[in-house]
């Protein structure tokens, strides 16, 4: 097992009042100077990120940057031949002995076991488990069933699954580790046009709410759990993996990066904005669609055409407030 280092003032659990006030510089660079200036608890040389979904976009990206920091990578994917790839790619950085490839299905629980039994067999921890692997399909609310079926299956179950098979064993080790899951914005306001995808992603939040106040209810809990939400990131998930990134989002690499920093400084919710869409705009579409419920508009009101109207002042008046205060995002 590995030596405990010295935990950094910028480590807090899940939000605690530890967290040093919100800044983001203006851009993530995977080699910026920024990238391994703190020595965290977690993320540091030596330990072991394991990483679903690692095949292409947020995943791939997440196990290059894992690796520049020196972690020891564990890669797991449906697609082995892209697997393979992003494999060769950390072992440029890292070294073979230091990378553990493992194709996976993460609906199948026994080819989870299998990744879990490999990761500890070989180096006996986990520091970061990236539960990220998702697919998009488009179910809409009365057709589609096997869509529905497929996307959860891999959405919602093979997180469950993730989450079930690595969490009781993480619980058990000496030194401090994180499981992050990824959900999505669709998953909190809900937008028509995708609505599988927005009820598994909607599953995603609430287990992973729930998984973080479990772990923080354990005694001498040394496991956080973390909800992050990218913004809107040019990967395969669209099944382009070549074409230019359009202007409006972000390349993994500033997704993965902006993730870091948040889970580094505690944070639970790690909202990513994208060029598109800042952080301000985020919160109004969140706190706007909570507002359906206290206030008892209709549902989804915000695409609503009787609500139209309000809603556009809502954000007008909502982000002239965020620029006359001095919060800072
Ligand atoms: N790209 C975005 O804008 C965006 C926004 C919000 C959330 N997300 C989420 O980010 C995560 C990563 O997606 P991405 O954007 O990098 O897309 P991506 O398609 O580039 O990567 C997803 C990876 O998951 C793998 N995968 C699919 N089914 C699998 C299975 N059953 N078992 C194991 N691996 C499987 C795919 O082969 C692929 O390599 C997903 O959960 C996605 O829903 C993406």
């Amino acid at each position: 097992m590995l030596e405990r280092p010295a935990i950094s003032n910028h480590t807090s659990r899940n939000g605690s009042p530890l967290r040093p006030p919100f800044s983001v510089a203006s851009s993530y660079k995977p080699d910026s100077a920024g990238l391994g200036d703190d020595v965290h608890p977690i993320i540091h040389e030596g330990r072991v990120a394991v990483i679903t979904g690692a095949a292409s976009g947020i995943g791939a990206a997440a196990a290059l940057i894992f690796a520049k920091l020196g972690l020891r990578i564990a890669i797991a994917d449906i697609n082995e031949a892209r697997l393979q790839q992003v494999g060769k790619e950390v072992a440029a950085i890292v070294g073979n002995q230091n990378l553990l490839v493992v194709p996976t299905d993460v609906s199948k629980l026994d080819q989870v076991v299998n990744l879990k039994e490999k990761v500890y067999e070989l180096w006996g921890e986990v520091a970061v488990l990236m539960n990220n692997a998702g697919i998009g399909l488009k179910g809409t609310s009365w057709d589609g069933m096997n869509d529905w079926k497929t996307i959860f299956d891999v959405n919602l179950f093979g997180i469950l699954n993730v989450q079930q098979t690595f969490v009781p064993f993480m619980i058990h080790q000496e030194n401090q580790c994180m499981i992050i899951n990824t959900g999505s914005k669709q998953g909190i306001t809900n937008p028509p046009g995708n609505a599988a995808y927005n009820a598994s992603k909607a599953a995603v939040k609430s287990l992973t709410e729930s998984l973080a106040h479990e772990l923080r209810e354990q005694p001498n809990s040394n496991v956080t759990a973390h909800l992050f939400i990218p913004g809107w990131t040019h990967t395969g998930i669209s099944g382009v993996h070549t074409a230019e990134k359009p202007a409006g989002a972000w390349s993994a690499e500033e997704t993965v990066l902006y993730m870091l920093d948040k889970v580094r400084a505690g944070d639970f919710y790690v909202l990513v904005p994208d060029n598109e869409t800042r952080r301000e705009l985020d919160e109004l579409r969140i706190m706007w669609s909570a507002g359906d419920i206290a206030e008892g508009r209709p549902a989804l009101s915000r695409w609503h055409k009787d609500y139209k109207a309000l809603f556009d002042e809502y954000v007008r008046d909502g982000l002239a407030g965020f620029a006359g205060s001095e919060k800072s995002f």
